[in-house]
């Protein structure tokens, strides 16, 4: 797919401001600081599109951007962000839990896992509760530059294998770099492939 044009759209925290849901739409969530608003910047070849950091907790809004005028990509807040307080914690969970449960339009939730690590409780349980609720979502393993293909290919083994205690088999994934672009590409076909179905 190419990108012709990738605009914001908005930013919220209530589910219920968000654009009206007339457009096909996917979400990238992860744990703060895995690398989901630089992600969407390669993949919209825009660096300065979605806002990021290297400290933990940057985006903390639903953000809405709108691509060829076509489709929705949301931003969404990290989670599992250590230094955030219990309430705010409860209140990230309540509000992205709403959204997930109830946005119409969200063909597809994008989980973004770093590929530097074995895998991660955290992340194992949100795709456990993804599933559980019928939401389909697909693996993006991230920061594939900082290590070799290798030590990538076995986290993401480990982490296919620890789902399958709980799914009969395991969703697509892709190993990405915001640096390189690795699998950009492929991300942005799999949405077009499901646009246009
Ligand atoms: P929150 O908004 O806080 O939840 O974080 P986020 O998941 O949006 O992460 P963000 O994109 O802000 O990136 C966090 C840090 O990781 C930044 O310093 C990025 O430059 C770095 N980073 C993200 N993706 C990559 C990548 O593919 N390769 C490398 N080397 N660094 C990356
Ligand atoms: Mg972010």
């Amino acid at each position: 797919m190419v990108i012709k044009s990738a605009i914001f759209i908005t930013s919220n925290t209530r589910v219920d401001k968000l654009p009206s849901a007339n457009l096909p739409e996917y979400a990238f969530i992860g744990r703060s600081n895995v690398g989901k608003s630089s992600l969407i910047n390669a993949l919209t070849g825009n660096r300065h599109l979605a806002k990021t950091s290297q400290t933990p907790g940057k985006t903390q809004l639903i953000n809405h951007f709108l691509i060829n005028d076509t489709w929705y990509l949301v931003d969404l807040p990290g989670y599992g962000f250590a230094k955030t307080s219990k309430s705010n914690r409860a209140a990230w969970e309540k509000f992205i839990r709403k959204y997930l449960l109830t946005r119409e339009n969200l063909q597809c939730v994008f989980v973004l896992i770093d590929s530097r690590l074995e895998p991660q409780r955290i992340d194992l349980d949100f795709c456990r509760w993804l599933g559980e609720k019928g939401i389909p979502f697909m693996l993006v393993f991230t920061k594939a530059d900082k290590q070799s293909q290798l030590k990538s290919k076995a986290n993401i083994d480990k982490f296919r294998s620890a789902l399958l205690q709980w799914f009969e088999e395991t969703p697509p994934h892709f190993l990405t770099s915001a640096e390189t672009q690795l699998g950009c590409e492929q991300v942005l076909a799999t949405i077009d492939e499901i646009n246009s179905n």
